[in-house]
C-alpha cells in the first residue's frame, strides 16, 4: 500500500526522505518519487519500480532541499508509470496521497474547463490542482489546503508542500493513517512512526479530520471545523524501533522464529500463574456480563483467525459466533442484535474494509438505538480500530514487516482465547477446573512452538518437492480447518503456486477429483476426535495416486510410507492444536517461495496494510 514520508528542517532532508520510503517497503509499491523545495523551485524525482532506483536517481541529480515529500505508490487509478507516481505537481504545488478520493472524476472535469492540464491518470493530480485554484483566492497555503478538503470525498492522508512557502509542511488526515514526527528544530510526517523511527521516538498521532501546519519550530492542528486543537506528543518505547532481518534471510523466516516470544509476551499481559490477571479486560467486564452473541470481522489471514474463534467460543463457552470477512459485511446491512459483542481482528488496525465494517455497524447501532460493544484484536497500539472501538486487546508481536503475516496470526489466537477464558469467567460458562487447564497449556504453548520450529530443516527437504508444482490442496479438520485454508493462501500469496485449503470432510464434494500424481497434499493430523476420519480421507487422497504430507502428532499413529511424507508435531492440547499447526504450513510456504525465487517478504501484487477497499 502507499507511503507517505515528509519533512520540514534546517538541513537537507532527501537521504532522510529516503530512508523513510526505505522503511515503508514492506507495504507492497511499485513506484516511488520525492519532491524537494529548494530556493523556491520545486525539485522532483521520480522511478518505476524499487526505491533504489529513485535513490540513485536523486544522487545523479543531486537534488536537495530542506523542505519535502515522498512517497511510495501502489498502483490505484492509472498503471504504475513514472507520470502517475506521486509527487504530483500544479504550477508550484506539489501533492503526495495514500487512499482514494472518490469524486476525482468530477472534480478533474471542472478543473479541466477552468484549463488545468492533466499529466496522470491518478485521482492525486485533482488534489495539487484545487490547491492552485483556491491559493488565487486564499492568503495562505494553509487556507487554501482548508477551503479544499472539504471538496474531496473517499479516506485519505495527503502531504503537500509549495515553492512560494519554504518553511511550510501541510498534512491532512482523512480516512488514513499519519503521524507527525517531532524533532529539534525540524518536523516529519509519515503514513507509518516506522518510517520516522531513525529521526525520532516522539510522535503526534493526526486523528480523522485533522490538517497539521507544520514548520520547522511549530506543529499546529486544526479540526474540521477549522479551529485549532491539541493533540499530545507520545515518546515510543525504544523497543519498538526493532526492524531489521538481523540474522535471517527474509523478514518472514525472521517472524516465524519470533513466535515463541510473540507469543509468550502475549499471553503474560494476561495471566498470573495459572489464572487470568485480576485487571485483565477490567473495563470490559460490564459489556462482557450482557454480551449474548459474538460477530467477528476482519480479512486475510486475520479473517482465519477469527474463524478459528468460532469453534472456541461455541464449543469452550457456550457463546453464539458468527465470522464474516469484512468486504462482505461492510455492504449487506446484517441485522443488528442488541447486546452483540463486534470484534475486530486486525494486524495493522488500519485495514479500510474492516474499519468502515466497524463504523457503519456502530452507526446503525447509534441510530436505532441499540446497545452493542466493540472490541479489537490488533497488534498497533496507536491504530485507528483501537482508537474506536470500546475494549482492545494487543497482540504483542512486535512489528511485523512480512507481507505475510505469521506472528500476528499466532498472537491473535493467543489473544482471542485469553478473552474467551475472560467472557467465560465473566459470564460464568467455564469450569475452574477448565480454565486452570487451559491456562497451563497456553503457558506451555511457546515452548511446544520453539520445539515445532526445530522441524525447520526436515520442511525443507520437503519443500523441494513443490517447486515444480502448479496446484496444491491443503485439508483439515475442526480448528485445523481455518489452518489448511491459511496454509494454502501462504503458499499461494508468497510461491505463486495455486493452492486451495478445504475442510477434509469436503474432499468428496469436488476437490477429489483433481487429485492426481501431480496433486500434493498436505494434511494437518493433530491428535483429536475428528483423527480417524482424517485418515480415512488420507486414504481416499492415497487410492487416487495423490502424494500426502502430513503434519501429523507425534502420538498419533500416521507413520512415513510410499508417498505419503511425515513430520512429527509436539503434542498439545486440542484446543491449541491450531497455534502449533500454524508452523509447519508457514515454514512451508516459506521454503517453497525462497526455493522458487519470488520476492518472499512483499509478494507482487500485495500489500501489508490494506487502507484502501
Ligand atoms: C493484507 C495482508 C494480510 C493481512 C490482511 C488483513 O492482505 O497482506 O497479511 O492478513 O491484509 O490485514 P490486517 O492488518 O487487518 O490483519
Amino acid at each position: 500500500m502507499c507511503g507517505i514520508v515528509g519533512g520540514v528542517a534546517e538541513r537537507n532532508i532527501s537521504d532522510i526522505l529516503i530512508e523513510g520510503l526505505k522503511r515503508l517497503e514492506y507495504r507492497g509499491y511499485d513506484s516511488a518519487g520525492l519532491a524537494l523545495i529548494n530556493q523556491q523551485h520545486v525539485l522532483r524525482e521520480r522511478r518505476v519500480g524499487k526505491v533504489v532506483n529513485l535513490e540513485d536517481a536523486v544522487k545523479t541529480s543531486q537534488i536537495t532541499g530542506t523542505l519535502g515529500i515522498a512517497h511510495t505508490r501502489w498502483a490505484t487509478h492509472g498503471k504504475p508509470t513514472e507520470d502517475n507516481a506521486h509527487p504530483h505537481l500544479s504550477d508550484r504545488v506539489a501533492v503526495v496521497h495514500n487512499g482514494i478520493i472518490e469524486n476525482f472524476e468530477e472534480l478533474k472535469n471542472t478543473l479541466i474547463q477552468q484549463g488545468y492540464v492533466f499529466s496522470s491518470q491518478t485521482d492525486t493530480e485533482v488534489v495539487a490542482h484545487l490547491v492552485t485554484e483556491a491559493l488565487k483566492t486564499h492568503a495562505t497555503l494553509l487556507s487554501a489546503v482548508q477551503s479544499v478538503v472539504p471538496k474531496l470525498k473517499g479516506a485519505f492522508a495527503l502531504g503537500i508542500v509549495h515553492a512560494d512557502y519554504p518553511d511550510e509542511l501541510i498534512a491532512v488526515r482523512e480516512g488514513s493513517p499519519l503521524v507527525v514526527g517531532v524533532g529539534i528544530g525540524e518536523h516529519f510526517i509519515g503514513s507509518d512512526q516506522l518510517a520516522l523511527l531513525p529521526i525520532t521516538n516522539r510522535f503526534i498521532y493526526l486523528e480523522e479530520g485533522d490538517i497539521a501546519y507544520i514548520t520547522r519550530q511549530d506543529v499546529r492542528i486544526f479540526a474540521h471545523n477549522e479551529h485549532e486543537i491539541e493533540r499530545p506528543t507520545k515518546e515510543l518505547d525504544a523497543t519498538v524501533s526493532h526492524a531489521s532481518k538481523g540474522e535471517y534471510k527474509h523478514f518472514m523466516l525472521k517472524e516465524i522464529f519470533e513466535q515463541p516470544e510473540a507469543l509468550q509476551q502475549t499471553i503474560s499481559q494476561a495471566l498470573n500463574g495459572n489464572a487470568l490477571r485480576e485487571d485483565f479486560l477490567q473495563h470490559a467486564e460490564l459489556d462482557f456480563k450482557q454480551v449474548k452473541q459474538v460477530q467477528i470481522i476482519a480479512c486475510g489471514t486475520s479473517y482465519h483467525s477469527g474463524l478459528i474463534a468460532k469453534y472456541w467460543f461455541e464449543q469452550l463457552i457456550d457463546l453464539p459466533c458468527q465470522v464474516e470477512i469484512a468486504s462482505e459485511f461492510r455492504y449487506r446491512s446484517p441485522v443488528i442484535v442488541e447486546h452483540t459483542l463486534y470484534v475486530c481482528i486486525s494486524q495493522s488496525g488500519e485495514t479500510a474494509d474492516t474499519l468502515a465494517a466497524l463504523r457503519d455497524t456502530q452507526k446503525r447501532a447509534k441510530a436505532k438505538g441499540l446497545h452493542i460493544s466493540s472490541m479489537a484484536i490488533c497488534n498497533v497500539a496507536t491504530s485507528s480500530m483501537i482508537r474506536e472501538t470500546d475494549h482492545h486487546l494487543l497482540t504483542l508481536a512486535g512489528p511485523e514487516i512480512g507481507v505475510a503475516s505469521t506472528k500476528a496470526f499466532t498472537t491473535q489466537l493467543a489473544a482471542l482465547m485469553l478473552f474467551i477464558l475472560k467472557i467465560g469467567q465473566v459470564q460464568g460458562k467455564i469450569a475452574e477446573h477448565v480454565l486452570t487447564k487451559m491456562i497451563e497449556d497456553l503457558w506451555h504453548c511457546p515452548k511446544v512452538l520453539l520445539n515445532t520450529l526445530q522441524h525447520n530443516a526436515e520442511i525443507l527437504r520437503l519443500s523441494e518437492l513443490f517447486v515444480e508444482k502448479q496446484h496444491c490442496l491443503f485439508l483439515g479438520r475442526g480448528t485445523n480447518y481455518p489452518i489448511a485454508l491459511e496454509g494454502a493462501l501462504k503458499l499461494k500469496e508468497i510461491s505463486y503456486i495455486h493452492a486451495e485449503g478445504y475442510a477434509a470432510g469436503e474432499l468428496k464434494h469436488g476437490p477429489l477429483a483433481l487429485v492426481d500424481n501431480d496433486m500434493p497434499v498436505v494434511i494437518l493430523a493433530p491428535k483429536d476426535d475428528m483423527l480417524d476420519k482424517l485418515k480415512s480421507n488420507m486414504e481416499e487422497v492415497q487410492a487416487r495416486g495423490g502424494e500426502l504430507f502430513v503434519f501429523a502428532d507425534e502420538h498419533s499413529g500416521i507413520a512415513e510410507k510410499d508417498r505419503q511424507h511425515v513430520v512429527k508435531v509436539p503434542s498439545i492440547s486440542h484446543w491449541l492444536s491450531p497455534i502449533i499447526y500454524s508452523i509447519p504450513v508457514q515454514l512451508l510456504s516459506y521454503h517453497v517461495a525462497v526455493l522458487r525465487g519470488t520476492d518472499v517478504d512483499q509478494p507482487r501484487n500485495l500489500a501489508k496494510s490494506v487502507t484502501v477497499e
